[in-house]
Formats: structure tokens, C-alpha cells, sequence
């Protein structure tokens, strides 16, 4: 059988998720983080894609990148569709988490121009900075500028060598910053679509190449730091030892066991910093991260207390001081009921079958919620394996994903023109 167009196309967003997986700013491995040199060379790359497909390109200070595709029928008062995800990435990533929901949009957009389809309303493409909370630790960077929810508190936020996030967003965009405010009103806008690759396992248990996300889970991240006494690793008896990693790791046996008990519950210490640490120095201080998600606030929050108390617990019995610094958390967030019956009906209408998944994942729509209904399209990837280099989507689920979203623009202009 020839290829159908949108084979061609899925062919093509295939190849150039992997040459954008090649732009990286470690040799070797895929890592882009906010606004280092790979990320702005990703975006030259992408916002090239952009320019091809017929939309306007620019890039704001933040460094996220915005493709605009005017309605091209008249229309006096014209809403937007939004359509995005994130082009950072976590350390030694995969290619497809994020940079899937920007490039998939592009390609879909001139395959809806191939087929001599004509949007009535105005679409743009979101290329978000930050959204893995890599470099600075509270994640959502771009979206909560875009979104305009950008905050002081935000701003004063530092890197590992202490670079603080006004001061490196100042640096470049070459001017003074000043938080935006929403690119734009809640009024003109028809939603967000996040086309994502699922990054768990119930796609491929299901045998399906796509399916709709209905919610985002609740999640809390933050810093425990556990203190102790700093001291000789030669002279120091063991039971006279107050060992800030000894505690930290028993912590995280503990956050293991409690989580385990209760499914669906994650937690997970995802980091350990030992600063000062060395061979022959019994560890004075440690930090580690931890990331607690549920798909229901409440029990998120309830295992988060219980969990900074058993911290508590260990430090008391280990004679050593425990202090939690959250660093990012949100609500469980709910997909619109609408959008979402709009996604499932191609999803049906392309695969046969919807299914409707929770995501435990964070995402740029959680952010992008407060400003405009969001809806989450969901891809099948292999083993269920995320930030990881071994991550992976088929050509043939691409392909699905692709005419999804091109059936989605479709009734969504039918919708509009009747
Ligand atoms: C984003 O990838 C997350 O941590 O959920
Ligand atoms: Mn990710
Ligand atoms: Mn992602």
C-alpha cells in the first residue's frame, strides 16, 4: 500500500525528534536545561520548523518559543488554539518527553494546509524553556511566564553555582525583567491541547497507541535536609557518630515502604547532595530531594506529613536536626470535561477505541489550566520507559497521534464556522 500523507508526515516528525534529540548541551547524552546553549539552539531549530509550516516565530524573554498561525478565513474576532509542551529535558533524557508535543503541532499544521483544510481560528505553537525543573529546582518556568504567573518568589530562585533565575533571565534577554503578564485573555482562547508520550505502562497493557488523560496528578516536591556533625572517618567510633547520610538513607528506605503500602501513592527521592562530602569525612549535612504525587490532593498532603514525621522521627533517634523546604507542588488537575470529549472523538473516530488515563506525570498543562480549558493526548511508549535515553514511540503510534490531532483541528473548525 503507498503511504497515506499523514504516513509521510509521521515519517517526518520521526526524523526531526531525532534531530532535535541531538541537541544537547552534554556530549553523548540528551540534556537541555534553561536557557543553556543547546536550548537556544533547539529553538532555532524548532522555530525553523515553524517558519516552514507558515507561522510567525518569536521568542520571549524567558526563552520560550511561540509560533502564531493567523485564522485564515475572515473572522472579525478570532480566538486562539493553543498547542505545546516543553523542549528542556531531564539529565541523559529521552527524545520524545516534551519536544513530541511541540513538533508533533508543526507537522500536523502543514498537513492540515496539504489537505486544503482552512482554520477559522488562530493557532499557536508553545515551545516551553522549563518545565522538568532541572537547572532551578521549581519547574514551569516557561508556562508560568507564558501564563503570566511568573512570581517574585519565583525569580529569587538559584542554580547549583548559585546563578539567580532574574539575574540569568536578565542576562538573556539583555534588558531588566519584569514578570509578564498572560500572553492572553481567558476570553479569546479555545483551549490547550499537550500532545505527550505517556510515560507509563497501561498504553501498551492495552494494546493502543493513544489514549485522553482526564486529570494530572496532585504532586509535592521539595529539600530535606538532614544535619549531623562533620568529623573524622579514622577516629570517630561508631557510636559516637551522628552521620547525616546514615539518617538520609534510612529515610529513604522508609519514604520507599510507606509509598509501597499505599498504591497508588509514589514517592520518590529522586537526588542526594552530600555537600563537603569525602571518602574519609563522616557526612556532616545531607539533602535530598523527595517528590510525593497522588491523583488526590488530600492524600498527597496527608502522606506528605506523615512522611516529613517519620524524617523527624529518624533525626531524633539519630541525634540529628531534620528541615523540609518545599519547592514545588500542585493540585490535581483536572482535563476539561469538554476538550477532552472533543480528543476522545477522534480518538475514536482514528483509533476505534478511547481510553481514559490519569497522568502521574506533571506537565505543562497543569500550569496552563488556570488560563484556558486544557485537553492531554496521551502516546504509547515502550516498556512504559521515561526519562530515559531509551525512550520510545513508533513510527505507526506517531502516525495515530498525528491524525488525531489533525481530525481534533478539524472538527474543532467545523465547530467554529457552523
Ligand atoms: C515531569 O516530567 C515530571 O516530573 O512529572
Ligand atoms: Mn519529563
Ligand atoms: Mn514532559
Amino acid at each position: 500500500m503507498p503511504p497515506t500523507a499523514s504516513t509521510v508526515s509521521a515519517r517526518l516528525l520521526a526524523a526531526r525528534l531525532d534531530e532535535l534529540g541531538r541537541v544537547t548541551d552534554e556530549p553523548g547524552r540528551l540534556t537541555r536545561t534553561f536557557l543553556s546553549p543547546a536550548m537556544e539552539r533547539a529553538n532555532a531549530l524548532v522555530g525553523r520548523w515553524m517558519r516552514e509550516a507558515g507561522l510567525t516565530v518569536r521568542e520571549d524573554d524567558t526563552g520560550n518559543l511561540i509560533g502564531r498561525l493567523e485564522p485564515q478565513t475572515p473572522n472579525p474576532r478570532p480566538k486562539t488554539l493553543l498547542l505545546g509542551s516543553h523542549l528542556d529535558t531531564v539529565r541523559n533524557a529521552g527524545r520524545f518527553d516534551g519536544a513530541l508535543g511541540v513538533v508533533l503541532p508543526i507537522v500536523a499544521l502543514a498537513e492540515l494546509k496539504r489537505r486544503g483544510v482552512v482554520l477559522p481560528f488562530a493557532v499557536e505553537v508553545l515551545g516551553f524553556s522549563e518545565e522538568e525543573a532541572v537547572r532551578f529546582t521549581g519547574a514551569y518556568i516557561g508556562s508560568k511566564a507564558y501564563t503570566g504567573r511568573l512570581r517574585a518568589a519565583d525569580l529569587k530562585l538559584a542554580d547549583a553555582r548559585g546563578n539567580i533565575l532574574r539575574a540569568v533571565i536578565e542576562a538573556h534577554a539583555g534588558r531588566r525583567f519584569t514578570p509578564p503578564k498572560p500572553a492572553h485573555r481567558t476570553s479569546n482562547l479555545l483551549g490547550y491541547l499537550e500532545v505527550h508520550i505517556e510515560q507509563g505502562p497501561v498504553l501498551e497493557d492495552r494494546n493502543l497507541a493513544v489514549g485522553v488523560v482526564s486529570a494530572i496528578a496532585s504532586q509535592t516536591r521539595g529539600r530535606l535536609t538532614f544535619r549531623g556533625q562533620a568529623g573524622h572517618a579514622g577516629t570517630t567510633p561508631m557510636d559516637l557518630r551522628r552521620d547525616a547520610l546514615a539518617g538520609a538513607a534510612e529515610f529513604v528506605l522508609a519514604a520507599e515502604a510507606y509509598a509501597r503500602r499505599r498504591a497508588p501513592l509514589v514517592a520518590t527521592v529522586g537526588t542526594i547532595n552530600i555537600p563537603s562530602g569525602a571518602a574519609n569525612v563522616i557526612p556532616g549535612e545531607t539533602v535530598l530531594s523527595l517528590d510525593v504525587r497522588h491523583p488526590s490532593d488530600a492524600v498527597c498532603r496527608r502522606a506528605l506529613t506523615q512522611l516529613i514525621a517519620s524524617a523527624q522521627k529518624i533525626a531524633r533517634r539519630r541525634n540529628l536536626a531534620v528541615a523540609w523546604q518545599p519547592t514545588m507542588q500542585h493540585h490535581a488537575t483536572p482535563c476539561s470535561p469538554a476538550l477532552t470529549a472533543q480528543l476522545a472523538r477522534s480518538v475514536k473516530a482514528v483509533q476505534g477505541k478511547s481510553l481514559s488515563l490519569v497522568s502521574g506525570a506533571g506537565h505543562d498543562g497543569v500550569v496552563m489550566s488556570a488560563l484556558t480549558p486544557i485537553a492531554m493526548l496521551f502516546v504509547r511508549c515502550r516498556d512504559g520507559l521515561s526519562h530515559h535515553p531509551d525512550e520510545y514511540a513508533s513510527p505507526k503510534d506517531l502516525a495515530v497521534a498525528l491524525e488525531v490531532t489533525v481530525d481534533f483541528l478539524q472538527r474543532l473548525a467545523t465547530d467554529c464556522t457552523d
